[in-house]
């Protein structure tokens, strides 16, 4: 016999995965794997960087936090030998499978950018998409002096971090709907650590919500400020060659309602050796 009782209400599941799984693997590669939106703006960013960084076929360009290798496929088509170095593993088993039919020079590894240890290798470096901030100021002073020294005299370095004064962008709350169920996200900016703390969840069709666990994002993305990022490339011996709002095309230098914050620095050219002349002067 039917009766109007209301059915018990289903029981709250929570399952949290970590960084690798849900970020990774869920977000980074499934989502966005087919994403035209992604793609579109992976062209900009790439078509960006080769016009400031004046890259030329044939240089060598290591790509910091490369995640998926979307943009490093697109630098290798264009004829640069590519490193793609990434902190998690089936971010760099993908970068591999996707560049797998490239004919040009492009590899990957996995890879701390805290730790890494070239010397005088590469032509140009590129930290995109908020790779930059993860980790604490002292070590993202350490990323910067890893990647100065691993710059040939006169190498150039494209950074993008989050932009602090266009934090509250990336703020949310968003839901999007996916395969997988309904995606939240939700950032909160802290004004006194200017610290960019993410949220992201999955509501699964069934109830089910999946959170992320441990991450290399938990906490939070520092957003370094202009005058920031100018000192901190002193120090570490780079020169600001300048700082622009927006991937498109031309360059724009940054304005106060820019919603990008994209640097760029360069290694010093080698000073000439002095001659006998110069010397005795
Ligand atoms: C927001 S994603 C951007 C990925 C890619 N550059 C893009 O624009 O599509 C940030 C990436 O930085 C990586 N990452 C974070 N900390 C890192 C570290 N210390 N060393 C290397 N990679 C790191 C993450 O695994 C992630 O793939």
């Amino acid at each position: 016999m039917k009766t109007n009782q209301p059915k018990s209400p289903r029981r709250f599941k929570r399952i949290t995965k970590n960084w690798d799984e849900f970020w990774a693997e869920f977000w980074h590669i499934r989502l966005m794997k087919d994403d035209p939106s992604r793609a579109m703006k992976s062209q900009q960013v790439v078509a960006l960087c080769k016009e400031v960084l004046r890259l030329k076929k044939g240089e060598r360009l290591l790509d910091l936090g490369c995640g998926a290798g979307f943009q490093a496929q697109l630098f290798g088509e264009l004829g640069i030998e590519v490193l793609g170095i990434d902190i998690s593993a089936p971010l760099i088993k993908h970068a591999k499978k996707l560049t797998a039919k490239q004919k040009n020079h492009i590899s990957f590894q996995v890879g701390d950018m805290r730790e890494i240890d070239f010397d005088s290798e590469f032509d140009a470096v590129v930290i995109l998409g908020c790779s930059f901030g993860f980790g604490s100021d002292a070590e993202n002073y350490r990323t910067l002096e890893n990647v100065a020294r691993a710059l040939k005299p006169g190498g150039r370095l494209l950074l993008t971090g989050q932009h602090p004064y266009a934090a509250s962008n990336h703020a949310g709350p968003e839901w999007l709907e996916t395969d997988e169920g309904v995606l939240f996200h939700r950032g909160e900016f802290d004004p006194v650590t200017a610290r960019l703390n993410g949220l992201w969840e999955l509501v699964r069709p069934d109830g089910t919500l999946v959170d992320e666990g441990d991450n290399p994002e938990k906490n939070g993305i520092r957003c370094y400020s202009v005058p920031e990022l100018h000192q901190m490339f002193t120090q570490v011996g780079l020169e600001t060659k300048g700082f622009y709002g927006t991937w498109l095309l031309p360059p724009t230098l940054i304005q106060w309602f820019s919603n990008e914050l994209i640097s760029k620095a360069q290694k010093p050219k080698r000073r000439p050796r002095k001659t006998k002349s110069t010397k005795s002067k």
